[in-house]
């Protein structure tokens, strides 16, 4: 098999869980990609720093190792804050590499040098992870609902802060105890603060808008309050009149303005919203002509992450091997496959 070498930036919650997942699916990736991906480098900020479970890994603190070598084709940014990651991308985009990341803060604002950096070469650049964790929602928006006017996207899209709500009024923990288990269990940013004020959501509400709306939907513009100001009186409140708190992000085009806010809201217990609990996270959008689609699933964490950032990888491999080749297309998969047995 054709070998391809990429490299990983960071090896935090998201690194770890995607260099996991390589390992466990190294032949599902041969079969969906024809390739053998070589993993050439993994930069984290301390390489001596003693990584259990990961001994084996080629670790460097050193990132022109990997931005200087042209036999890395494909560069998986996981290090989270806007710089030095922005950098890295345009960097590793203008020499040609294609560029893999979850990271909101920087696709949220997307600007000119990061678009032209990907246009050049065969340099792409894939972010599904970005908004939404496992869930597929950058693509279908961008592909499979490229033929409608979007009017409306609005959702639960920050794991953390529906965990903490799911926790304070399923469970009646404290707001306090219900962060420290979204932090433990890798829900939270490094920094929780972009969570719990609404910031991460915003970030992710302006890219959706951005792609919904054909415009660009920078954090700024978007009105955002986060949760640290809900109390468990509020919630029971709620309760009372049949009502659940969760913190909405909400894009709309209306007379041709858009409207763009993030903040807890009171929604009836009956609604699919409603029903969103722990981690999940849930985007509903309306398009002419397709109308209400739901988009749903685990927000956040190591593995819904990994599964976003790996199926962009394999995308991105595809189209590097061969362009105009997509992730799933027969060609790839099923020639190469013995057909199983029916039961
Ligand atoms: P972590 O803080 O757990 O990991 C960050 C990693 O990046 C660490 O390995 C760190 O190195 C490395 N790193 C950070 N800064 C530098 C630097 N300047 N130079 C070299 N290495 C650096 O973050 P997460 O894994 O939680 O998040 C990563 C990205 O994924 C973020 O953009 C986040 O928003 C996004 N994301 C996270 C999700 C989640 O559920 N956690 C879900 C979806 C997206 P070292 O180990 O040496 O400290
Ligand atoms: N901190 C983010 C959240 C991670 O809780 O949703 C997923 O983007």
């Amino acid at each position: 098999k054709q070998t391809m070498r990429i490299a990983i930036l960071g090896l935090g919650t998201v690194g770890s869980g995607v260099v996991r997942l390589l390992r466990e699916s190294r032949e599902m990736l041969h079969l969906k990609t024809g390739l053998n991906l070589e993993l050439a480098k993994v930069l984290v900020r301390d390489a001596r720093r003693p990584r259990p479970g990961f001994e084996d890994l080629p670790l460097t603190d050193d990132v022109d190792e990997i931005l200087g070598d042209p036999s890395i084709r494909i560069v998986v940014e996981l290090m989270g804050g806007i710089e030095p990651a922005r950098t890295y991308m345009v960097e590793a985009l203008k020499r040609g590499k294609t560029v893999v990341t979850a990271n909101k803060d920087v696709m949220a604002d997307y600007d000119k040098d990061l678009y032209d950096a990907g246009e050049i070469g065969d340099a792409e650049l894939y972010f599904e992870a970005s908004v939404g964790g496992g869930i597929p929602i950058i693509r279908p928006l961008k592909e499979s609902l490229a033929a409608n006017r979007m009017e409306l996207v609005m959702g639960i899209v920050n794991g953390t802060t529906n965990y903490i709500l799911t926790q304070m009024s399923q469970y009646g923990k404290s707001y306090e105890e219900a962060l420290r288990e979204a932090q433990e269990l890798g829900y939270a940013e490094p920094d929780p603060t972009n969570d719990v004020q609404g910031y991460d959501a915003a970030r992710k509400l302006a890219i959706l808008s951005s792609i919904c709306f054909l415009s660009r939907v920078k954090p700024g513009m978007v009105y955002t309050e986060g949760i640290t100001r809900i109390t468990p009186r509020d919630i029971e409140y709620g309760r009372r009149f049949g009502w659940v708190v969760k913190l909405l992000a909400i894009g709309k085009e209306v007379d041709g303005k858009i409207e763009a806010r993030v903040h807890p809201a009171f929604i009836p217990e009956g609604h699919p919203l409603a029903n969103v609990s722990g981690s999940l996270n849930a985007v509903f959008t309306v398009g002419d002509p397709v109308g209400e689609s739901m988009f749903f699933g685990r927000g956040a964490g190591a593995g819904p992450t990994a599964s976003a950032v790996v199926s962009d990888l394999i995308a991105a491999a595809l189209s590097k091997r061969t362009p105009g080749r997509r992730a799933g297309d027969a060609s790839t998969v099923f020639f190469e496959k013995p057909v199983l047995p029916i039961s």
